[in-house]
């Protein structure tokens, strides 16, 4: 993280679920899920002549029982759209936790959300997420994660949408996403840089359970801090992989332990079963504790009887 950008968030973001907002149904469905967070969409799950209704549907599921729990993200239509003014509207109207702009290419796509937020007064705890989907929004990623962080903006997080990013350069949707992967990584280093989160395209082929756990394993390995999902059957997976698992917590308390000592003061290498161990592993040890105790109070809240 760059000296000069504000402290990243540290809200789980292992599980966000694209719930077509046209599918009533599926957004009841959304109470009962596991999912750390949850993406209305008005965008390309919604046809052109259902926009009207998607956005109705939004409104009566807001004003209905809450949605505890679980972080609400409302994807708009691109503003330059016949749609976007009017989701922006009812994004104002119904203050989710985000909303999540499509298609962003360079800084100004986020900067005009930014600005009509302020326009209207809402709270900052209204944020921006982006949609990084376009050859052009690849490029720019670390301009619109700079942009977004640093001119009081309130970019908190990109999501990669490989869907249209094949579709714009033709690379074919391939196991291992070997020609992805540059990319991917080039979205990491943005996002690092100025203290954003990151979130992994959707996987297509919902019922191919094991190509979904490769591509969560190797989400995670590449630094990715949760994967967008498009099925329930989804979330379990997707919740565990980027879960610390119980050697990883067990090793960081070590740490911590091992800096906590007496005999560590004013050291910054100490060696801990036999490894070389820097204060800046204690860093990484605390957040991932604490990452792991945030589960663990989710998993409290899930458990607890509705009153
Ligand atoms: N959110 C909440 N519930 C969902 C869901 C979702 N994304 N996807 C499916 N469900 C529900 C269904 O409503 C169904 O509920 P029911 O048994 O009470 O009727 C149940 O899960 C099983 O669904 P299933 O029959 O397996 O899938 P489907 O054929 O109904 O739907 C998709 C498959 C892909 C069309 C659907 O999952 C979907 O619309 N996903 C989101 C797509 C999206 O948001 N795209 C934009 C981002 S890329
Ligand atoms: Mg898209």
């Amino acid at each position: 993280m760059s000296q000069n950008s504000p402290i990243r968030s540290f809200s789980l973001h292992r599980s966000v679920l694209s719930v077509p907002a046209i599918n009533l149904r599926a957004l009841e469905k959304t109470h009962a899920l596991d999912c750390d967070a949850v993406i209305f969409d008005l965008e390309d799950s919604v046809a052109l002549e259902k926009k009207e209704e998607a956005r109705e549907n939004l409104k009566t599921f807001f004003s209905g029982k809450p949605l505890t729990n679980k972080e609400k993200i409302i994807r708009i239509n691109a503003l330059s759209s016949a749609f976007g003014h009017a989701d922006m509207e009812l994004v104002q109207a119904l203050r989710p936790d985000s909303v999540l702009l499509p298609k962003v290419d360079e800084p100004q796509d986020v900067m005009a959300v930014s600005d009509l937020l302020a326009d209207a007064d809402a709270p900052e705890t209204l944020r921006i997420w982006a949609m990084i989907e376009t050859p052009r929004g690849i490029l720019n990623a670390a301009a619109i994660a700079e942009a977004g962080r640093t001119l009081g903006s309130r970019l908190d997080c990109f999501v990669v949408g490989l869907n249209d990013l094949r579709k714009e350069t033709g690379v074919l949707p391939q196991p291992g996403r070997t020609y992805l992967v540059p990319w991917l990584m080039q979205v990491i280093l943005a996002v690092r840089a100025y203290g954003l989160d990151a979130i992994d395209s959707v996987f297509n082929d919902f019922k191919e359970v094991d190509a979904f756990e490769a591509e969560c394993a190797h989400a995670r390995a590449m630094g990715y801090d949760g994967k967008m999902l498009i099925h329930p059957m989804q979330i379990e997976a997707a919740n565990r992989h980027f879960a610390p698992d119980e050697a990883a917590i067990r090793e960081a308390e070590e740490i911590i332990a091992a800096f906590a000592d007496p005999s560590a003061e004013g050291l910054n290498v100490i060696t801990l079963n036999g490894r070389m161990i820097e204060r800046l592993h204690l860093v990484q040890a605390e957040s991932l504790v604490h990452k792991a105790r945030l589960i663990s109070e989710r998993q409290t809240i899930e458990r607890k009887p509705l009153s």
